[in-house]
């Protein structure tokens, strides 16, 4: 008998599991693919303010390949790194007043692709209008450099968010390009949906982050709450409360807001009020990601010093094995593999966040194919600043 088609017996050995699946509707991010095209409806962080100068910069967005700069006149430019002549990359060019000029033959580009010189052709390029280096369009706000890498036509207004708009005394916007919350280096070898969907999975929080590797945030959050998830019109709200010692409710509320803003008050608890910073999850191809986040801040380092700390220490500080002893959020994520298994997955009650994650972003596919825009885009420049309900609150029942 052919030992394939023999009944067996159901002893859950590692023998039985089916061949490994993702779904890759949902994780993959290249131009093309379901998911690269919802991405690129919107717009993504690819740097801070100082990451475009006159020295060009590698940036590696969406599977894509780019070069980031800021032209004479100041305004930042973003380029495919690949010369349009002949293939050499602009990470080697010179940054000149009107643009980008490559190494190999001298052509010369501005910030919006336009062939501007060629100094091998005949007087300077007859035809270099004909050419056009691939580039992005890239706006400034908060202190981060926004990308929009999807059809132009399509092109939505870069969104504006209340809790960066409205100050109080002595707060300024900060951004910073170095925080995975639970720590980590800036970038993250495992796909994007593996950190986002972290977002809205509050139950790890008291295990993984305080009974299992030590207090990494507060004793505040160290106790299991009770959970209440719900799709929003920007995403997905996930609200805990946690009875405290003397008797009040600590009110927590954090957004996963489509396509990859994570709305997470700071975790330490500093002060209990609506959300300090946005954090960007930004896909850097199928199997990397890392984050951006733009805060108010009261000084100047404030939302670095969000980082969490393990035992005393930063991550990258520690030895292998004080990794293994106090695993945090970079462990328990690239942990789930470059890409996690979706087939291998058994969800319980407490990852109904996950499951609502998913079901938004699948809706969202859903509504592209159907020829219309995912959610959260706007193409009215005077639209109001997005309002989040995230933050940390007291109650006094
Ligand atoms: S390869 Fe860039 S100018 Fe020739
Ligand atoms: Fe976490």
């Amino acid at each position: 008998m052919n030992l394939m088609q023999s009944p067996r017996r159901d002893e859950g050995t590692a023998y039985e599991i089916r061949p490994a699946k993702y779904k890759s509707e949902l994780v993959e991010v290249s131009r093309g693919t379901p998911m690269g095209e919802l991405l690129r409806r919107y717009w993504h962080p690819v740097g801070v303010a100082t990451h475009a100068s006159d020295t060009p910069r590698q940036v590696r967005a969406l599977g894509e390949d780019l070069i980031l700069f800021r032209d004479g006149a100041g305004r930042a430019g973003l380029v495919h790194a690949r010369c349009c002549h002949r293939g050499t990359t602009l990470y080697y060019g010179k940054v000149e007043e009107r643009g980008i000029r490559c190494c190999y033959h001298g052509w010369l580009f501005d910030r919006e692709g336009r062939c501007l010189e060629q100094p091998c052709e005949p007087e300077g390029g007859l035809f270099r209008d004909k050419v056009r280096q691939p580039w992005y369009p890239v706006e400034e706000r908060y202190g981060l450099i926004f990308a929009y890498m999807g059809p132009p036509e399509r092109k939505p207004v870069l969104p504006r968010y209340d809790c960066l708009e409205v100050m109080d005394e002595g707060e300024f916007v900060e951004a910073d390009d170095t925080s995975l919350g639970g720590g980590g280096p800036a970038i993250i070898p495992c796909n994007w949906l593996q950190h986002y969907e972290n977002v809205v999975d509050p139950f790890h929080v008291p295990v993984l982050h305080a009974s299992f590797s030590g207090a990494q945030f507060t004793t505040a959050m160290a106790a299991m709450p009770q959970v209440t998830f719900e799709m929003s019109p920007r995403g997905v709200t996930v609200r805990s409360t946690r009875r405290m010692d003397d008797g009040k409710t600590f009110y927590r509320v954090t957004e996963a807001a489509i396509p990859t803003l994570r709305v997470v008050p700071n975790p330490r608890v500093a002060q209990f009020a609506r959300v300090e910073s946005i954090g960007w999850v930004l896909p850097i191809d199928d199997t990397s990601f890392r984050i951006y986040v733009a805060g108010r801040a009261r000084q100047k380092g404030d939302i670095g010093r969000m980082r969490s700390k393990f035992n005393g220490k930063f991550w990258w500080d520690m030895t292998e094995s004080e990794h293994q002893r106090h695993p945090g959020d970079y462990e328990a994520q690239v942990g789930q593999g470059p890409v996690t298994i979706h087939s291998e997955e058994h969800f319980a009650q407490s990852d109904r966040g996950i499951v609502m994650i998913r079901r938004m972003l699948q809706d969202q596919l859903d509504a592209l194919a159907a020829g219309r825009d995912p959610i959260g885009v706007s193409f009215d420049p005077d639209a109001p600043p997005v309002e989040f309900e995230a933050g940390n609150y007291i109650r006094e029942a």
